[in-house]
C-alpha cells in the first residue's frame, strides 16, 4: 500500500477501506508518512468528505493508535465532557468541579488553543505551576482522591490526533465534520470514561457555523460513542456570539472563578447545569434531568464546587491563592476601553473574529510552537439584544504592546453590527442528541 495512493482515491471522491485507514493512521504515527503527504490527504477530505463508515474506522484507528487508558481503578461510573471548540468556552473551568462536587468521578483530557478557539490547558496555566503533565498513576489516584483531574493529551493515548491535530491548526482543515468528529472521539475512546457528554457549538463562533452541520456533527458522535459503548449525549448550544463575557485564557479563569462564586452569566451558567444534568443521570447519581439542575445549582449556592476547584488546582501543582485573589492571575500591563460609535441594540457579533482579535494580542497560536500569553483579552460589556449608548462601553481589552492593541481595537469595533429596532434573542440550547433521537431543548 502506497500513501500516494490514498491520497489519490480521496482526492478523486472514491471511499477508502478500513485496512487503507489503519495503515495511514499507523504509518502517520510511526512517522513513515510525512507531514507533506498527510497534509494533502486532509485537504483532500476537506473537499471530497468521508463516509460515516470511513468516519467510524478513523476514528477507531486514532483511538487505537496508542494505550487505552484502563480507568477501571476508579470506582463508580466515570464522565468525560468535551466541546467542540468556541469563543470564551470556560465550561469544562465550571463544570468540572460542580459534577465532582457531587461525587462523579471526572477523568478529563483537554487540549490547547486551536485556531480561533482557546483550550481548557492553556486556561489552567494561569494558575502559577499547575501542571496537566500527570503520569497515569497520578491521574487515577487523583480521580480517586478529590473526584477531578485533568491531563493533556499525553503522547500515550491517540497519539494519531495529537499530530493531526496540530497539523490541521495550520493547514486550514479544522472545519470538517468527520475530522472533528474523529479527533474528538478517537481522544474521549482512548481516555476510557463510561459516559461522553458533548458540547457542540454552532454560530459564528463555532466550527460548524450551520446548525444543520452541528446536528449532523453530533449525531455522528454519539453514533461513533454509543457504537463503542458509551453512554454518549451531545447538546448544541449557541456560539453566535462568546460564551459568557470573558475571552483569553487568565481573564476566562477568572470568570470561571466569578460564576463559581455565584456570579456567573446566564448562558454559561444554563450550559454547564444542562451538560452537568446529564453527566449525573449518566452516571446514576441523580434519577432525573430535573433533580439533577437543583442539585448542581446546590453547589454554587453551599460553595462546594468552589471549594472542589480549590482542590483540583492545588492537587495538580497550581497556586490555588489565585482562586480566593484572582490578582495573582497574570494580568497585562494595558487596559483599555472600547466604546461604541452608534446608539442602537447589539445585533450581530462575529465571534470567529473576537477569537482572531484575540489572538493578535498574543492569546492564542498562530504555528504550532507558537507562545501564549495568558494575560491578554477582551471583556465584553455588550451582548446581542442589549442596547447600546453612542460612547458606552462595548468592551474592556486587555493587552501588553499598545501597537496590536490599537489595531485590535480597529478590528474590534468591526466584530459589533446595531439594529435601530429591538433584537429578539434566539434560543441558547437548541438540542440534545441522545441514542433515542433528537430532541429539541
Ligand atoms: N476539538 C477537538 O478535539 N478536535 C477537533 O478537531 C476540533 C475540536
Amino acid at each position: 500500500m502506497r500513501m500516494y495512493d490514498l491520497i489519490m482515491k480521496k482526492r478523486n471522491g472514491e471511499e477508502l477501506t478500513k485496512e487503507e485507514i489503519e495503515f495511514m493512521i499507523e504509518g502517520y504515527t510511526k512517522e513513515e508518512i510525512p507531514d507533506y503527504q498527510m497534509s494533502a490527504f486532509l485537504m483532500a477530505v476537506y473537499f471530497k468528505g468521508m463516509t460515516e463508515d470511513e468516519t467510524v474506522e478513523l476514528t477507531m484507528a486514532m483511538a487505537n493508535s496508542g494505550d487505552i487508558m484502563d480507568l477501571s481503578e476508579i470506582e463508580g461510573l466515570k464522565a468525560d465532557k468535551h466541546s467542540t471548540g468556541g469563543v470564551g468556552d470556560k465550561t469544562s473551568l465550571v463544570l468540572g468541579p460542580m459534577v465532582a462536587a457531587l461525587g462523579v468521578p471526572v477523568a478529563k483530557m483537554s487540549g490547547r488553543g486551536l485556531g480561533h478557539t482557546g483550550g481548557t490547558i492553556d486556561k489552567l496555566e494561569s494558575f502559577p505551576g499547575f501542571s496537566t503533565d500527570l503520569t497515569k498513576e497520578q491521574f487515577i489516584q487523583n480521580v480517586n482522591s478529590i473526584k477531578m483531574a485533568i491531563i493533556g493529551q499525553t503522547g500515550d493515548l491517540a497519539p494519531a490526533d495529537k499530530k493531526l491535530y496540530a497539523l490541521r491548526d495550520v493547514t486550514a482543515t479544522v472545519d470538517n465534520l468527520s475530522l472533528i468528529a474523529s479527533s474528538i472521539m478517537s481522544k474521549k475512546l482512548a481516555a476510557g470514561a463510561d459516559v461522553i457528554v458533548l458540547d457542540v457549538k454552532t454560530g459564528k463562533g463555532a466550527f460548524m457555523k450551520k446548525e444543520a452541520d452541528a446536528l449532523a456533527l453530533a449525531r455522528e458522535m454519539v453514533k461513533i460513542g454509543t457504537n463503542a459503548g458509551k453512554e454518549t449525549v451531545a447538546i448544541i448550544s449557541d456560539m453566535d456570539q462568546p460564551l459568557g463575557f470573558a475571552v483569553g485564557n487568565a481573564l476566562e479563569v477568572k470568570e470561571a472563578i466569578d460564576t463559581l462564586n455565584g456570579n456567573g452569566a446566564k448562558d454559561l451558567l444554563e450550559l454547564v447545569i444542562t451538560l452537568g444534568a446529564y453527566m449525573l443521570v449518566g452516571t446514576k447519581r441523580v434519577e432525573n434531568i430535573e433533580a439533577a439542575r437543583e442539585k448542581l445549582l446546590g453547589t454554587i449556592e453551599d460553595k462546594s464546587a468552589l471549594k472542589k476547584f480549590q482542590e483540583f488546582v492545588e492537587a495538580q501543582g497550581g497556586d490555588a491563592r489565585a482562586i480566593d485573589n484572582t490578582e495573582l492571575l497574570p494580568k497585562a500591563s494595558i487596559v483599555m476601553e472600547i466604546k461604541a460609535e452608534e446608539d442602537g441594540f447589539v445585533e450581530k457579533i462575529e465571534t470567529e473574529e473576537i477569537g482572531m482579535v484575540c489572538l493578535l494580542l498574543g492569546g492564542g497560536r498562530e504555528t504550532k510552537e507558537s507562545e501564549i500569553d495568558l494575560s491578554v483579552g477582551l471583556v465584553l460589556h455588550k451582548k446581542i439584544g442589549d442596547a447600546v449608548k453612542k460612547g458606552e462601553v462595548l468592551a474592556t481589552m486587555y493587552g501588553n504592546d499598545l501597537k496590536k492593541m490599537e489595531i485590535a481595537r480597529e478590528r474590534f469595533l468591526l466584530t459589533y453590527s446595531f439594529s435601530k429596532t429591538p433584537v429578539a434573542k434566539s434560543a441558547f440550547i437548541k438540542w440534545i442528541i441522545t441514542k433515542g433521537g433528537v430532541e429539541k431543548y
